[in-house]
């Protein structure tokens, strides 16, 4: 998608030199910055410290850890060894453990020799595969949008709401929940987006908002407890969110927030979406609430707040007294009778 006109990727490969790029998504929106990931080790700290993050970026990141891996030792020891370390990043989000044993299955069968070409060759693919999943995705949502425009039937915008970033970011180009949003939108559908600052990292209302200015799609900052206000107001069309894991019985797990928007999306009978690519469904769960690994992060991401001061200086600010208790569970679970359908690349299901 376009940053100030410019086409990018989250994740892509230099065609020169070889090298791994990402976005470092820690300084966004304030500093826009492209790195090099250079080794396994250092892939593994990108997505544990979120330098990448969202479900399907993070595992289109580990697959090139693992080709970085095999670059390093080609053995089977090293097959197990680095896919278990890659794994070991973030409990939450099943793409990560879906991507690492994916590169595996494949590379099993590879001789030694081979694996160094042959997991760089499988990456590659793999990131190509989830811009055409992300394109699909944007063909069935947009035809949710579009329903929705024609029978307002007074041309104003469909009203949607998001929440944390699953936007291009968060995948290796235009996004899940956000891909039927700019579908719709090039089909002239016109879109407000309602987006939520989702603390404590605020992916929201650093990164969604940043995406949506850059691709011209119109959008609103709200805090997170304003959105149950929108809905009674009838400000609120629809929702669409993205997942980082969802159970073979329709659980959604997304970031912490997800739940709350779901319940009262229901109390004001308005359709909540699910965008995801059938890798985020974890197949040998049935229920997820009590299944689902919750991330629990460290403290500081709540007890303070990263903001930029009026000469461009980047800060973090304390936002509760010396030394409180803080807890920071980094996902929840949306029970499946919440959610009006699941966006896929094969459909609404
Ligand atoms: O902690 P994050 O920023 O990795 O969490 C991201 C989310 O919860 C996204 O909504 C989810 O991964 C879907 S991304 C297409």
């Amino acid at each position: 998608m376009l940053v100030n006109g410019r086409n990018y990727k989250s994740i892509w490969r230099e065609e020169d030199s070889g090298a791994v790029k990402i976005i470092d998504q820690r300084w966004l929106p304030h500093k826009f910055s492209i790195v090099n990931i250079t080794s396994c080790q250092e892939t593994m700290t990108a997505i544990r410290d979120m330098w990448v993050r969202g479900a399907p970026l993070i595992g289109v990141t580990a697959a090139y850890g693992m080709a970085m891996a095999m670059q390093e030792d080609a053995s089977d020891e090293n097959l197990i060894s680095a896919g278990k370390f890659l794994n070991s990043a973030r409990p939450t989000a099943i793409n990560l453990a879906w991507a690492v044993e994916r590169m595996q299955e494949n590379l099993k069968g590879t001789s030694e020799e081979m694996r160094a070409g042959a997991s760089l060759e499988l990456a590659d693919l793999m990131a190509e595969e989830d811009i055409e999943i992300n394109r699909r995705i944007g063909e069935h949502g947009a035809k949710i949008i579009e329903d929705i425009f024609l029978r307002k039937s007074n041309g104003d915008p469909v009203r949607i709401l998001t929440h944390c970033n699953a936007g291009w970011l968060a995948t290796v180009d235009r996004g899940t929940a956000t891909a039927p949003i700019y579908e719709a939108s090039e089909n002239k559908v016109p879109i407000e987006v309602w987006v939520d600052e989702t603390r404590p990292r605020n992916q929201g209302a650093a990164l969604t908002t940043w995406e949506l200015m850059h691709n011209q799609i119109p959008h609103t900052l709200i805090v997170d407890n304003a959105g149950g206000h929108l809905m009674q107001r009838g400000l609120v069309d629809l929702c669409i969110v993205g997942s980082d894991r969802t159970t073979s019985t329709g659980d959604v797990c997304n970031k912490i927030g997800t739940y709350l928007k779901a319940l009262a999306a229901k109390d004001n009978n308005i359709p909540f979406y699910v965008a995801l690519p059938s890798s985020t469904i974890d197949e040998n769960l049935n229920d997820g609430i009590s299944e689902i690994p919750i991330e629990n992060r460290g403290p500081h991401e709540v007890t303070h707040i990263q903001g930029k001061k009026e000469n461009g200086e980047l800060i973090d600010v304390q936002i509760c007294p010396d030394g409180v208790e803080a807890s920071n569970p980094a996902f929840d679970v949306t029970p499946k009778r919440l959610v009006t359908g699941l966006i896929t690349e094969n459909g609404i299901k």
